[in-house]
């Protein structure tokens, strides 16, 4: 698979500080950055620098660990405290996607039977690694369950950029098309360029090409003509949260093609995996959506599109009710239909 590994990682361990993909500056800069303190990673994440909801999980694990490496005190008790007050600063930085608070939690609780700061410290770093180094193997998984569903000559829409950058690699609406690529399956892939961010347009289309998988761009509004003219034989999108009936929140426009493809009489697939279940959010209506700067819609790269003054509604999600998704696609299967027995299943699997 030389052509997904040419894909840089978004987020790496360095022991001093953490080094991430700069995806605001893809495709035209492949940038990385150095995050050495806490805030950097906070920033890193609300300003969408590394983004998609597993990234967000394993960056903000890692930050947790280097802040954790800092501490001076020997005090366990002491330190269990400051890693609380760190875990709750990194999970302000965005509310939607579940996976940040499934990474951070899963930090708090690996240290929850340690006695000395010192083994504390060391599993810290193992368990943001572990995170890593998991996600990669899941998202293998969830690739091959989804490439099960697809035939060779099939054209497929996808939104966002639900990719190897967004995850440890592979991706996870993306990671059937790096398998059908590495088995010799023709998939033409159909971008949406997702707007306002044009996370479709500027990431989805670049890791996709870079890997030799064809790929057309489309802008949002053109959905409706390209299922019908290009007769799209599904679609499929990530997830930042599924809640426990199964209704999903993803990026904003989601929503929209997941009723289109209920028109079109076409299949509608959700990949993503079991961190992004949140069995205690009970339906989609609890799903916390991120609204974020106004300035994302009145500007186009740096430049101003609308009127000064303008009133402006930006949500980053929507929510698709799960009547309109096909199937849920895990590292434990592909569940279709009775979300709210399937999905606690997935589990205990
Ligand atoms: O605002 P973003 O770019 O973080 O939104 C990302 C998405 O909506 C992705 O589809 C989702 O996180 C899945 S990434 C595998």
């Amino acid at each position: 698979m030389a052509e997904l590994l040419s894909i840089p990682r978004s987020v790496e361990w360095n022991d001093t500080h953490i080094t991430i993909l700069n995806q605001q500056k893809l495709p035209f800069q492949t940038e990385y950055l150095e995050l050495k303190e806490l805030a950097d990673v906070w920033d890193a994440i609300a300003t969408l620098k590394v983004r998609g909801a597993p990234a967000i999980g394993i960056t903000a694990a890692y930050g947790l660990a280097l802040a954790a490496q800092r501490y001076e005190t020997d005090s366990i008790a002491e330190f269990r405290k400051l890693l609380q007050k760190d875990r709750d600063y990194l999970a302000s930085s965005r509310p939607t996607a579940v996976n940040l608070f499934w990474a951070l939690d899963r930090l708090v609780a690996s240290i929850a039977h340690t006695s000395s700061v010192n083994e504390a410290k060391t599993a810290l770093v193992h368990e943001a690694t572990r995170i890593q180094v998991e996600d990669e193997e899941t998202c293998r998984t969830i690739g091959e369950y989804a490439l099960s569903l697809f035939q060779d000559g099939d054209r497929i829409l996808t939104i966002c950029n639900a990719g190897s950058i967004a995850t440890a690699r592979y991706g996870t609406a993306l990671a059937p098309f790096y398998l059908a690529k590495e088995k010799g399956i023709n998939l033409h892939v159909y971008a949406s360029e997702t707007r306002p961010v044009l996370q479709g347009a500027r990431l989805t289309t670049w890791e996709l090409m870079q890997a030799g998988i064809d790929v057309t761009l489309i802008t949002d509004n053109m959905a409706a003509q390209t299922m019908r003219t290009k007769r799209i034989t599904a679609v499929i999108v990530g997830a930042d949260r599924i809640a426990a009936n199964g209704d999903t929140a993803n990026k904003i426009g989601t929503f929209g093609l997941a009723l289109l493809a209920k028109a079109f009489g076409i299949p509608f697939y959700v990949a993503a995996p079991l961190s992004t279940i949140d069995l205690a959010t009970k339906t989609g209506q609890d799903i916390p959506i991120e609204e974020r700067n106004p300035e994302e819609v009145t500007h186009l790269a740096g430049m101003r599109i609308a009127p000064e003054g303008v009133n402006v509604y930006n949500p980053a999600f929507d929510v698709t009710p799960h009547e309109l998704i096909t199937a849920i696609i895990t590292e434990k299967g592909i569940i279709r239909g009775n979300y709210e027995t399937a999905l606690p299943a997935l589990f205990n699997i």
